[in-house]
This record gives C-alpha cells, structure tokens and sequence, in this order.
C-alpha cells in the first residue's frame, strides 16, 4: 500500500511504500541506515543485510544522496526518533539516481547555500521552517475567519505609496507610472468601510537599502482592518491573534519545532495579554540601559528594540509614538496630538518589531491638512480622501510580517531562511 512519512502511525507493523529521496546514510557490513524524506518528513529505513539479500544490501550501500525511489518495508516503532517510527526496509526500487548532489552533510558557507535554495529547501531545517510557517499562515486564516473577517486581497500594481516615497519599485504601466504595492492598508481601509472586519494576506515590496537580518525586499503581510475599532481595541486583537498562531505551531509543529533546536518553553509564555509600554517609557528604559544618546522624537533601530524586548519574556506594545516619525495616516492623540494613536509590538529574543497598526484618521479637514504636509496630490489619493467624506468611521488595522514571525517562532537568525526563495538586496536567483 502506497502512503507517505506523515501517516505512517497509520500502518504500524504493516508492509507500505513510499516513493522518497535519500538525505543521508550510514552502514556497515551487516546493515544500512537510510534517512528517508518525502516532502511530508523524515524517516528512518533499516536495511539488514542477512533479510534483504547480499545483492539487494550491496545496491543500498552504493544508494547516493538525493536519489528518488520507491521503498517498501514494513513500519516500527521508533522511540527514538522525533517521528516515533522507522522503516524496516524489504524492498527499494531506485527511479532516479543523483549524481554529486552538491550540498553535501557537511559544513556549507551562507552564499553557496543561498546559490542553491532550490536545493537546499529539501535540508531537514529548511523543511522545519517552511512547515511553521505554513502552520502560521494556516492559524491565521483560522482566526480571522472564526473572528468574522472577510478575505480581501488588495492590488500589487498601485499608482500611489502606502508608506512613504523613499521605499518604492518603480514600473511603467502602458505609459503611466506604477509601483508595487509596500502595504495593502488603504484599499484595506475602503474594504473595511464595505464589509467592517476585513484582512490580507500577501506580497509586498520594499526597495530598502537596509541588508540586515530583519529585511527582506519582497515580503508577506497581514492586514487587518476593522470599522467602528479603537486603538485600544485593536491591540486586543493583535494579542490574541499572535497568542493563537505560537498555541498552533506548538500544537501543530512538535516534530519541526525539535528539528530546528527550538526553546518551546519560551514560546509556551505566549499568551495574551501582552505588556505595553508608551514610546516616552521606551525611552526611559533605553537610556536606563546605557544608549545615552537617544533623545524624545527619535526612532528605534534594532539595538534598542532589543533591550526594550529583554525586560519581557513576552512581545511588548510600544505604543504613542511621535506623529512626526510615522506614517501620514495616523489618528493624533486628542488629549497630546504630538503623539499618535500606534503601537509597534515587539518580539521577545531579539526578534524586533513583527507588527506596525495604529488607528486611522478619520477626519477629512485632518486627512487633508496631513495630505499638504506630506507633499502628497493627485488623483492617486483622492479615492483615499472620498472614504472620509462618506461617514466616516473610527477604524484601525495592523500589518504582520509574516518572515519576521517565522524568523521568532522558529528561532532561526535571519529572514532570509523564513521565505522559500528569498528576494535580497544583492538576490534575485534563484
Ligand atoms: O510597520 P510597517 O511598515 O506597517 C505598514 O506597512 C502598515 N501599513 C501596516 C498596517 O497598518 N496595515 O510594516 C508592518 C510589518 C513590520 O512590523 C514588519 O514585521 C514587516 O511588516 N516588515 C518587513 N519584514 C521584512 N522585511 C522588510 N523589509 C519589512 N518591512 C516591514
Ligand atoms: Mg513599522
């Protein structure tokens, strides 16, 4: 019977086959030890030479990496291996056999494994990640779906800048000037004025100079949007959304979460609620920790983030933030218009910032005196503009990078291993 590694505590003490690749092997003279994938995960084959045959034995020992076959045996219990089972090889036929597959058990350098993404996504660590943050992607349509949301997928192709000007792609569209998309936000918010809770899920690109461990130039993003929510509200769902994806992939991913080495006792803290602190305490606190030049009115970058995230063994809301340091779309404090009602929630361990929201103008004379300020006409904008004339509602939203998310639940150092084919400042193969 034909199954695959993920259902074989279906067939225990049975006879199936798996059509697999070979990732690894050790021998000796009376028995074989193949390391077995298939795309659903990883097992261990045990050739025997005494039931196998001299013949049968000599082919396995002689099977090189990366070759594809069908194996038959029957399945064990393991305890262990990570997956609790193993093969106990009776039978292999070789469909296709691999020729000096280049990234060999040992040690690889960062640019040639990068060189070869196309292969190395088969390692056993690069699955583990590719499988959390499927999982991760999984829980989050589960949430805003039980949380009443609708699904809207904003365009890639924009005519106007979400986010400021210094970050966009250029491109021509016919003869006008268009550029990818950086975040959803604005059609998310005239999608929330048509259908109240509503959220994204896609590309979006950055043509950031930063070649940090944090950045990436094309990455995912979800967006939610919701009418008739408060900053304050907001927040709310960002805790619970972010608790319900860790809860799933500690749930969902024990085999990747063990392969990858990750710490899940410190992924079990993270439940809702999470602390906040207001930016003018972040300061406080970064001075405290010895950056004495930082000053009221100055951005973050990823050392401060750092110490701020230390103090907590959960992500932490830094929130009111000075208007002049963020986004054009901000909703002013009432009682301190010099800040804004925002928050950026910081991952524990280093992570950094995972989600930027605020909640939105939603005063058209604001909106319009924020237009003149930032330098932003045209008609690109004046639909955005028309969202506030039509009642106007309170509403707020967020935007989670999805590789940043990874990046922390999984525990592995860099974006550039959370994104199957990552897009870098000096990447774009493979
Ligand atoms: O803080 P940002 O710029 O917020 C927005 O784009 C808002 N319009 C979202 C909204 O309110 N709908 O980006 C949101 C998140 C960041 O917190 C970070 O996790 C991620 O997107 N991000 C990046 N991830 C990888 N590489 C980059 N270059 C990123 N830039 C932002
Ligand atoms: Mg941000």
């Amino acid at each position: 019977m034909k199954t695959t590694i993920s259902q074989v505590s279906k067939h225990l003490n049975e006879e199936v086959t798996i059509g697999a690749w070979l990732a690894n092997k050790r021998s000796s003279g009376k028995i074989a030890f193949l390391q077995l994938r298939d795309g659903t995960g990883f097992m261990q084959g045990i050739v025997v030479k005494a039931d196998i045959g001299e013949d049968k034995f000599q082919e396995a020992k002689a099977l090189t990496q990366e070759s594809s076959m069908y194996v038959t045996g029957t399945i064990v219990e393991d305890t262990r291996s990570p997956l609790g089972y193993e093969m106990q090889v009776t039978d292999f036929e070789i469909i296709h056999e691999a020729v000096d597959y280049p990234i060999t058990p040992k040690e690889h350098g960062t640019e040639f494994l990068m060189d070869h993404r196309h292969l190395w996504l088969r390692s056993k660590r690069q699955h583990g990640v590719m499988k959390i943050r499927n999982e991760i992607i999984r829980a989050t349509y589960e949430f805003f779906n039980e949380n009443g949301y609708v699904k809207i997928d904003p365009p890639i192709l924009t005519g106007s800048s979400a986010e400021g000007t210094t970050e966009l792609f250029h491109t021509k569209y016919f003869e006008e000037d268009a550029y990818l998309s950086q975040s959803g936000q604005l059609y998310m918010e005239a999608a929330a004025m048509a259908f109240g809770k509503v959220f994204s899920f896609g590309p979006t690109f950055r043509a950031e100079k930063s070649k940090t461990r944090r950045h990436l130039i094309e990455f995912w993003m979800i967006e939610p949007e919701m009418a008739f929510m408060d900053h304050e509200d907001s927040l709310e769902v960002q805790e619970q959304y972010v608790s319900h994806v860790v809860q799933s992939v500690l749930k969902n991913c024990k085999i990747e979460l063990e392969a990858l080495g990750r710490d899940t006792g410190q992924l079990e803290k993270i439940q809702a609620p999470f602390p906040r602190i207001s930016y003018d305490e972040a300061i406080q606190l970064v001075k405290e920790k010895g950056f004495d030049d930082i000053e009221w009115g100055d951005d973050f970058g990823a050392p401060h983030e750092t110490a701020i995230a230390e103090s907590y063994d959960k992500p932490v809301f830094i929130t009111n933030y000075p208007a002049e340091i963020k986004a054009f779309y901000m909703k002013p404090d009432p009682a301190r218009p010099e800040v804004v009602l925002c928050a950026d929630l910081i991952a524990p361990e280093g992570y950094g910032e995972i989600i930027g929201g605020s909640q939105r103008i939603d005063d058209l004379e604001l909106m319009k005196q924020r237009y003149e300020d930032h330098g932003l006409t045209g008609d690109a904008y004046n639909w955005y503009l028309q969202l506030r004339e039509y009642g106007s509602v309170p509403h707020s939203g967020f935007g989670l990078g999805l590789e940043r998310t990874v990046a922390w639940i999984a525990g592995v150092e860099h974006v550039r291993e959370t994104i199957p084919f990552p897009r870098l400042l000096n990447r774009l193969y493979p």
